[in-house]
């Protein structure tokens, strides 16, 4: 393509959905603006180049001749709570990446930057100066939580990761509103692999070209401006990424009818739609107290159980005989969903989530009203956020979730109208609709971001 001569962007996305999702959105984005865009990924995850021709794909092997299977194999893998495999991710890629750019510059054709993903940290940064590239960050999360994450250092030494249990409902006075169950931490049996990754991810943005959100400036504008004083690096914050008209042609991949076809059945505003993202699990006993909580609020519902999501089983094994035909048609469980669909489906009146930074730009974008369980990390912050800054949802936390309680919330959210939240959220989705307009923030940070990357070029 002639015209994209010149304007090479290369990606890195971190091989999870909800971080490789919206590295595609970007790479989407540009290339509307004119940029080709090459993306180089981990053996975790084979895109279909089918669904995405505008796209160049490269995978990177960290197979060492001698050495064994090809990605981290599941020996290596399994059992790792997530902290302990993004390290082996990061350890494994460090070297075949820069391996792979340094092949990938080398090609000839001029490259403006690297955009790779906040998580990798540094070593991105080292590998893009080697070959003399500069990098811009995607963080895929919002702004309020990377604000909680720039602050790990401050809340480990005033002692906050150490507080007791007795004492999470204590304010984080550093960072309001966020309470000490707030903390954006994770279960793991290696809190200091967690720190270091967490900082690691905070210093590669302050050595970088630039910031990357997708979020929207009349979402999270406190936040974006208290850490730009911080952070001497620009800002783009452009999102939402997947509501950009890139013109591209419609994906190959085929609709969900039968999900649709369901929804379409429904009253408006009906739908108690719960997905819990691509990451989180549950215990056996939490899957049976949603699945009774679900069936007693005597709401339609419409739950995302994804094959792994219950500890211990394959799919829905542990669901009583008979569940199912029991609640009829008032009830559709599936393996996954086009969530785009369901949300912007008129039958969807709630969205329980886990507050995954997708699916929470994704529910305030169709104006859907959240129940927030958050279950790790940013969720926890951005939860907090959708409760009591937007006031676009309720939360129903995880150490709460029994039927009695998870009834009484549905119910709420869905008979009393949430008591505003859905007006709210209904103003939220106007904003971001706007912010993707002409003169809109979005818009004008996507302008300014182009004219940057464009600088970059060597
Ligand atoms: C992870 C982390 O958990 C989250 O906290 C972080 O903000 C991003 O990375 P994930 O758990 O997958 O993400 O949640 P989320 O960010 O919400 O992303 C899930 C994506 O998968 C969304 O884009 C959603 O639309 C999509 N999805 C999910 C589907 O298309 N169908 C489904 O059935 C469920």
């Amino acid at each position: 393509m002639e015209e994209r001569k010149g304007r090479r962007i290369i990606m890195f996305p971190v091989p999870f959905p909800g971080h490789f999702n919206p590295m595609i959105q970007l790479a989407g984005i540009f290339h509307h603006r004119g940029f080709s865009v090459s993306i180089l990924h981990t053996s975790h995850n084979f895109p279909d180049p089918s669904r995405h021709p505008h796209f160049t794909f490269r995978a990177i092997s960290h197979k060492k001749e001698g050495e064994g299977e090809d990605p981290p194999s599941r020996s290596e893998t399994s059992g790792l709570d997530l902290v302990s495999f993004i390290r082996v991710l990061k350890q494994k890629y460090a070297e075949p990446f820069r391996e792979t750019l340094a092949a990938e510059v080398g090609g000839g054709e001029t490259v403006c930057c690297l955009v790779s993903d906040a998580i990798w940290g540094r070593s991105t940064e080292d590998a893009a100066k080697e070959v003399g590239l500069r990098r811009v960050v995607l963080r895929t999360g919002g702004a309020a939580s990377f604000r909680a994450f720039a602050a790990f250092p401050l809340l480990r030494d005033k002692g906050y990761f150490s507080i007791l249990d007795s004492r999470l409902d204590d304010p984080v006075i550093e960072l309001p509103p966020l309470k000490v169950k707030d903390l954006p931490v994770i279960e793991t049996n290696d809190p200091d692999e967690l720190y270091r990754i967490i900082t690691d991810m905070v210093e590669g943005v302050k050595s970088s070209s630039g910031v990357i959100w997708n979020t929207f400036e009349d979402l999270e504008r406190d936040q974006l401006i208290d850490m730009s004083s911080n952070f001497h690096v620009p800002f783009f914050p452009i999102g939402p990424f997947h509501k950009h008209n890139n013109d591209l042609p419609p994906k190959t991949k085929k609709k969900d009818n039968e999900t649709i076809n369901w929804l379409d059945k429904q009253e408006p505003k009906s739908v108690v739609y719960a997905s819990f993202g691509s990451l989180a699990d549950v215990e056996e006993k939490e899957f049976l107290e949603i699945a009774w909580g679900l069936r007693n609020s005597k709401q339609s519902f419409l739950w995302v159980v994804r094959p792994g999501l219950v500890r211990g089983t394959e799919w829905l094994d542990s669901l009583p005989c008979g569940f199912m035909e029991n609640v009829g048609d008032k009830g559709k469980i599936v393996k996954w969903a086009n969530q785009l669909d369901v949300l912007a489906h008129p039958a969807v009146g709630v969205f329980w989530t886990h507050c995954g930074w997708n699916s929470t730009v994704e529910s305030i974008c169709e104006g859907v009203p959240m129940i927030c369980t958050p279950c790790f990390t940013d969720q926890l912050v951005n939860a907090r956020y959708i409760a009591d800054v937007w006031r676009v949802g309720k939360v129903l936390e995880r150490s709460m979730m029994n039927k009695g309680e998870i009834e009484k919330v549905v119910k709420s959210a869905m008979i009393v109208e949430g008591d505003g939240m859905r007006d709210r959220c209904l103003a939220f989705k106007e904003m971001a609709d706007k912010s993707l307009g002409k003169n809109g923030s979005s818009s004008n940070y996507l302008d300014k971001l182009v004219r940057h990357a464009l600088t970059l070029c060597p």
